[in-house]
């Protein structure tokens, strides 16, 4: 499926750009105004290659190529409920896969996990009727934040726990 979506995204983006390309190349066969047409030229494709550089490095760490198939190493359970989370552990291994499965006891939450200076490093919906799963290596030992990325009710703020990384067991 999300292959597909790649797919079908990039078609429509490389659909787009030939577009623009075409705009460019049209409006370069008027005048002889060279200069400022190359020079816009060379604007759109430095954007469109800063674009494409940022793109790949800002989406190569997300967790999507690890969700198929059997979880690569431990898995913890997370259920979300209003207005908590429940963990199955409180020491989450460093340096190895782990996969998330998370569900909830009533309505949609969202499982977002921070580090301890509160930057988001990923989450995933959960969702009333499916487990919806989620993997994740963390690099280094410490405190890490669960918050709910979803409104679900009066304390959606409050959905708040913690869980330790790499500590003793
Ligand atoms: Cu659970 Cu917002």
């Amino acid at each position: 499926m999300q292959l597909t979506v790649l797919a079908i995204s990039l078609v429509l983006m490389g659909a787009i750009a030939a577009a623009f390309l075409a705009a460019v190349r049209a409006s370069g066969s008027g005048e002889a105004s060279g200069g400022v047409e190359s020079r816009r030229s060379m604007l759109i494709l430095a954007m469109i290659v800063v674009g494409v550089v940022v793109t790949v490095i800002s989406l190569r760490p997300w967790p999507h190529a690890a969700q198929g198939g059997e979880p690569a190493g431990p898995v913890i359970n997370v259920t979300g409920g209003q207005w908590f989370w429940e963990i199955d552990t409180e020491n989450v291994p460093q340096g190895v896969p782990v996969t998330f499965f998370a569900h909830t006891s009533d309505v949609t939450h969202g499982f977002g996990v921070t580090d301890d200076q509160g930057r988001l490093l990923f989450q995933v919906q959960v969702m009333p009727g499916y487990v919806n799963r989620v993997a994740w290596t963390f690099d280094a030992p410490g405190t890490y934040h669960v918050i709910c990325l979803e409104y679900c009710g009066i304390a959606h703020h409050d959905m708040i726990t913690e869980f330790t990384v790499g500590g003793e067991a």
